[in-house]
């Protein structure tokens, strides 16, 4: 099974994987917890090119091939492999991340992100778990942290608010796979939710 944490920044998505993952290894399932940007060593290198530095560093065309392209090394080389092992794989992010930051933060890109994705990626999740909060939370959970991966917080609050809105659209295009989870209560709280709704969607 294919799992992916979607949501905005600092809406508890690492926190509420590391859960699963552990709660799933727990009930004896192989577990392989992975993250977008990142997840084999050429996705991690690509990582810092695309969360460092200025905001205004890279077009959203140039970081739609970025994020692909690392989401195909992270594909082939962790997720493919993995899944026909017969493990579970928990993801911090995957696809739907990029129809949204790229797709729709600076104009709407939607198109060409859905285009590259069915040529080079071709794979969506089973299960989709939209953490929701307000974007305001998000972002004040998020520079709490005080890391150097922030080109995305400092865009701002208002792109914030532009992508939780259009996460909660994109779990209704796909609503077979997504979920919707609040994310505005304790983390074992959400973590009983998120693990009682994975093994709902297993049965
Ligand atoms: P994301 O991966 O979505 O950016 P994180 O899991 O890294 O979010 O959480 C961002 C910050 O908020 C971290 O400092 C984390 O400890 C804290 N946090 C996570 N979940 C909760 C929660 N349910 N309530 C309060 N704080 C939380
Ligand atoms: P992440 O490490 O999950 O950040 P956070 O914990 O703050 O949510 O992701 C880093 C940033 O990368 C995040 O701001 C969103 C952005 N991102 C994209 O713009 N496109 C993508 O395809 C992915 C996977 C992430």
């Amino acid at each position: 099974m294919f799992v992916t944490f979607e949501g905005i920044d600092g809406s508890g998505k690492s926190t509420q994987a590391r859960m699963l993952a552990e709660a799933l290894r727990g009930l004896g399932h192989e577990v392989v917890l992975t993250r977008e940007p990142g997840g084999s060593p050429g996705a991690e290198e690509i990582r810092r090119l695309v969360l460092e530095g200025d905001p205004a560093r890279w077009s959203a065309e140039t970081e739609i091939l970025l994020f692909t392209a690392a989401r195909r090394d992270h594909l082939e080389r962790t997720i493919t492999p993995a899944l026909a092992a017969g493990k579970v794989v928990v993801c911090d992010r995957f696809a739907d991340s990029t129809r949204m930051y790229q797709g729709l933060s600076r104009g709407d890109l939607r198109a060409t992100v859905d285009r590259l994705h069915d040529l080079m990626i071709g794979r969506e999740p089973d299960l989709t778990l939209l953490i929701d909060i307000d974007p305001a939370v998000g972002l004040s959970r998020a520079k709490g942290r005080q890391g150097h991966e922030e080109r995305f917080e400092d865009m701002g609050l208002g792109m914030q608010e532009k992508m939780r809105a259009g996460f909660l659209g994109l779990a209704q295009e796909f609503s077979a796979r997504f979920r919707v989870i609040d994310g505005a209560r304790d983390p074992a709280a959400v973590a009983a939710e998120v693990l009682a709704t994975v093994r709902a969607a297993r049965a």
